[in-house]
């Protein structure tokens, strides 16, 4: 019953994904919370005002003009009710509406009238998500501190694929959850965090890489950034989106990386190195494309050792809490605990990644977590449930 005792003014706009709405309520209730149903005009002609009394238990409000709902609990009192206002699904043109100021019915003018903060899990079809009109809009409701929950990528209702699914209701319990804790497992830590593969240039066009898709690294992100942390975000070169308010820093190589992990430390709390850092680079960057010469039939590179950005952290007599990974393919153990002690980090994630459909470049993962005189499996999971595990296990190392 993590949400006992919590009120939350669920808002339903107009959207296929509304039929979720009624799963979603009833999930919220099986946490312990209270939950008051707004839909706006457009949202029931997809889902009865009926449907979702039943399974609040509570009358549902969509006028803002009602004589009857306003004697009753008014829209003032209403907007003052909420601990939290969560808007799902929650449409393009709603989204418009509230970047707009608009007070143009019951749900609008709540969102306005509320000191409660606003959580919406915005659904739509993937290239209204995608317009510029609705990237400004959330970028702008974004700036006004409204939470930004999804949306998640995939088949939608209407044939095409992309971003724009509400997230499930399940993982909108958790989000609840989450917001309305009552002290954020990583309140107030800032968080310095590296993620992806580096690239290591042979000539202008060539480089020598790994399989990390940023895709653990950034899933840790959002996950610290829900736990509370402020988080900073070093990123080798990855086709993903950044988390919301994470403050994200490109970079290419493993020097590059160093260069800016060590410029920032010294205004960190905690840091992890999740990112796949090439361990050796060209000795040589050749300035023009390398040619192929007609009777060579080998070419030698000479590679010379990167910096290793994780030990020189572990190194600072000022360290942060220092989280690493290993990924390795034989003797996870061994190697993990090695890398434990020899780059002085406080935990260390191993990650087997000779395992078929976990580690690099998939969305699933599983680790073992060591710390000195401990350690803790996180079984296979999608990545961003293993980042929340991860994080909820740090934090409670972090604050002993
Ligand atoms: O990005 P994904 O596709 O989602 O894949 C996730 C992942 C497999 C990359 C991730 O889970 C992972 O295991 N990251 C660590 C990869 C790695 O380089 O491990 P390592 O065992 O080589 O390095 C050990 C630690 O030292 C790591 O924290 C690494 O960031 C750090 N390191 C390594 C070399 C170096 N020059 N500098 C470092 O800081």
């Amino acid at each position: 019953m993590r949400l006992a005792d919590k009120r939350i003014l669920l808002g339903v706009s107009g959207g296929i994904a509304a039929y979720k709405s009624a799963e979603l309520v009833r999930r919220l209730k099986d946490q312990g919370a209270d939950v008051r149903v707004v839909m706006t005009h457009s949202a029931k002609e997809f889902i009865t005002p009926l449907t979702l009394q039943a399974v609040s238990a509570n009358p549902v409000a969509d006028s803002l003009l009602d004589p009857a709902a306003e004697a009753g609990m008014g829209h003032i009192e209403l907007a003052k009710w909420a601990d939290l206002i969560l808007i799902a699904p929650a449409s393009a043109n709603l989204m418009a509406r509230m970047a707009a100021g608009m007070a143009d019915e019951l749900l609008t003018t709540l969102c306005l009238a509320t000191p409660a903060p606003i959580a919406l899990a915005p659904a739509m079809n993937q290239q209204m998500y995608l317009n510029a009109a609705t990237q400004a809009n959330l970028n702008t409701l974004a700036s006004r501190g409204i939470l930004l929950w999804g949306p998640a990528a995939g088949s939608q209702a209407c044939g095409d694929v992309g971003p724009g699914r509400m997230l499930e209701p399940l993982e909108l319990v958790e989000r609840c959850c989450q917001q309305l804790a009552a002290e954020p497992l990583l309140a107030g830590v800032r968080l310095l965090l590296t993620a992806g593969p580096t690239r290591e240039a042979l000539d202008p066009v060539r480089y020598i890489s790994n399989h990390s898709s940023g895709k653990m690294g950034y899933a840790i992100a959002r996950a610290a950034r829900e736990a509370g942390a402020e988080v900073t975000l070093v990123s080798g070169p990855v086709a993903l989106t950044t988390p919301a308010d994470v403050t994200r820093v490109d970079v290419e190589s493993a020097e590059q990386m160093h260069q800016v992990v060590m410029s920032r430390v010294g205004e960190c709390d905690l840091f992890i190195g999740c990112a796949a850092v090439a361990d050796y680079r060209p000795e040589q960057v050749a300035s023009q494309k390398i040619k192929k010469i007609g009777d060579n039939d080998q070419m030698v590179v000479k590679l010379v050792k990167n910096p290793d950005i994780i030990a020189a952290v572990g190194a600072l007599s000022a360290k942060p809490f220092t989280v690493g990974f290993a990924a390795e393919t034989v003797d996870v153990e061994q190697y993990a605990l090695d890398k434990l002690q020899r780059k002085r980090l406080d935990m260390i994630a191993a990650n087997d990644v000779s395992r078929e459909g976990q580690g690099f470049n998939t969305d699933d993962n599983a680790l073992t977590v060591f710390w000195q005189g401990g350690q803790a499996p996180l079984p296979l999971a999608d990545k961003l449930t293993l980042a929340r595990q991860l994080i909820a296990l740090i934090a409670r190392h972090y604050r002993r």
